[in-house]
């Protein structure tokens, strides 16, 4: 187990640069699949998680390969066979982008159900229920999904609009870009990774309309073709960098931040106190006082976004009054509160709800991160607090982040890993 060792105390200060998205990354990893011919992808993240989606390419068949330090090229010409290996799925939940592609190009996809994050129930019923309306017959046997179609039909699919599923709005659009007919989905996800998964999709030729919209028209066609494509920046990343100069009472500015895909973060970060402004580019965060109070609710996009809610959390631990924080996506993205409250937050949970009582002050404690925002929002409580804070369960940060420690000891963070995984030592022979 891969250990963060952080001592904290230190304003953050400088400007860090954020990379390419890693929830946009991986849809247009497995988009890729619907192409025959060459995709070169840029501006991909070297995480663990993008080398999950290539070893998931590769054992189908399909060669993916790293042409420079973020950019990937797949070359789907031929794809060997329609089942992806458990080994590989059960890592994280988005292997399953490739049961909609591999459906639509080769008429089967043999996905196993897909592992990942704790972050409370994920199943894939949406999914499924989107690949039946196209016309596909899917059973579920030994954990393994088996979906069937010789051609799929367009159709019309209505989706939860509380939820607005991200998942399901990119795999049902990549299925039905090669169906026979026009499929409209309704209450489609808005966020900036479903729109660069259109706008990949339309680049290879397919036609989709209403793409950043809630409906999207997809009118299906026979193949897509080769085509480059750079994934937008992460705004998961940027979030954690401003939360991060927020609690430390810093001055970060971060590159790359795209202002327009962060609207309520950058809403919460002055509520609490702090300056943000768009310069050169990104954004700049300043914190010159203790934080405000401030409530929030997490939503689809463009609403406060649940992966930076636990971030947030780490601010409102710190601040002046009493903060009230909503979780209505994921049930279990509060799975970091114990750990904060052994850092010395003041927190209590009513289901879906917290109550934040800032304190002024955390103090380092031994916590344990048990997702990638969990990992993250600790690493950022573990740079405010007085003293030492050990962090297990850093391999998480591996998953989601490139060079997490790096960035952060570039902005003046005093932190070192022990225990390297596995993971961690992968990620360093491609650096
Ligand atoms: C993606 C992101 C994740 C982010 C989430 C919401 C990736 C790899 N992950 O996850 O970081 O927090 O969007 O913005 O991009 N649901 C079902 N059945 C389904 C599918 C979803 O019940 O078949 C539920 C989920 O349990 C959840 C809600 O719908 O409560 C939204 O999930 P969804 O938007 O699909 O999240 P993911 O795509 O898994």
């Amino acid at each position: 187990v891969a250990k963060l060792i952080i001592a904290g105390g230190t304003p953050l200060h400088g400007v860090v640069r954020v990379n390419g998205s890693k929830n946009g990354s991986l849809p247009l990893l497995a988009a890729s699949l619907l192409v025959e011919g060459e995709s070169v992808i840029s501006n991909v993240p070297r995480i663990r998680d993008v080398e999950t989606m290539r070893e998931t390419l590769n054992s189908l068949g399909v060669a993916c390969e790293w042409l420079d330090q973020s950019t990937i090229r797949v070359d789907a010409s031929h794809i060997e066979t329609t089942g992806a290996p458990y080994d590989l799925v059960r890592r994280m939940r988005a292997s399953f982008y490739i049961a909609g592609p591999l459906l639509a190009r080769c008429g089967e996809a043999r996905v196993p159900l897909p592992g990942g994050c704790v972050i409370g129930q994920r199943p894939v019923d949406f999914h499924i229920a989107g690949f039946k309306a196209l016309g596909a017959v899917v059973d579920e046997r030994h954990g393994v999904v088996h979906a069937r179609a010789e051609r799929l039909r367009g159709t019309r699919i209505y989706l939860d609009p509380r939820l607005r599923s991200v998942g399901t709005t990119i795999n049902v659009l990549m299925a039905a870009t090669l169906a026979q007919g026009t499929t409209v989905i309704e209450n489609a996800a808005r966020d900036p990774d479903a729109v660069d998964c259109a706008s990949f999709l339309a680049a290879a030729g397919a036609s989709i309309e209403g793409i950043g919209t809630g409906t999207l028209i997809v009118r299906g066609v026979q193949r897509l073709q080769g085509c480059s494509y750079a994934a937008s920046p992460d705004r998961m990343e940027a979030g954690t960098h401003l939360f991060a100069a927020a609690a430390t009472g810093g001055d970060v500015l971060v590159e790359g931040a795209r202002a327009d895909d962060l609207d309520l973060v950058v809403s919460v970060l002055r509520e609490a106190g702090a300056e943000v402004r768009r310069e050169n580019g990104g954004l700049r965060c300043r914190m010159e006082r203790r934080p405000r109070s401030f409530d929030l609710v997490t939503a689809p996009y463009p609403g406060f976004p649940t992966d930076l809610q636990p971030c947030a959390a780490v601010l409102a631990a710190l601040a002046d009054g009493r903060s009230v924080i909503e979780e209505t996506i994921f049930e279990k993205r509060f799975n970091y509160v114990d750990e904060l409250k052994r850092m010395g937050a003041r927190i209590k949970l009513v289901d879906r709800t917290a109550i934040v009582t800032g304190t002024g002050r955390l103090s380092g404690a031994p916590v344990v991160g048990t997702d990638i925002r969990a990992a993250a929002a600790l690493a950022i409580a573990a740079l405010a607090a007085e003293g030492e804070t050990e962090i297990s369960g850093a391999e998480f940060l591996d998953r989601g982040y490139e060079r997490f420690e790096e960035k952060l000891a570039s902005l003046g963070a005093d932190l070192r890993r022990e225990g390297d995984s596995r993971a961690r030592k992968a990620q360093l022979c491609f650096a």
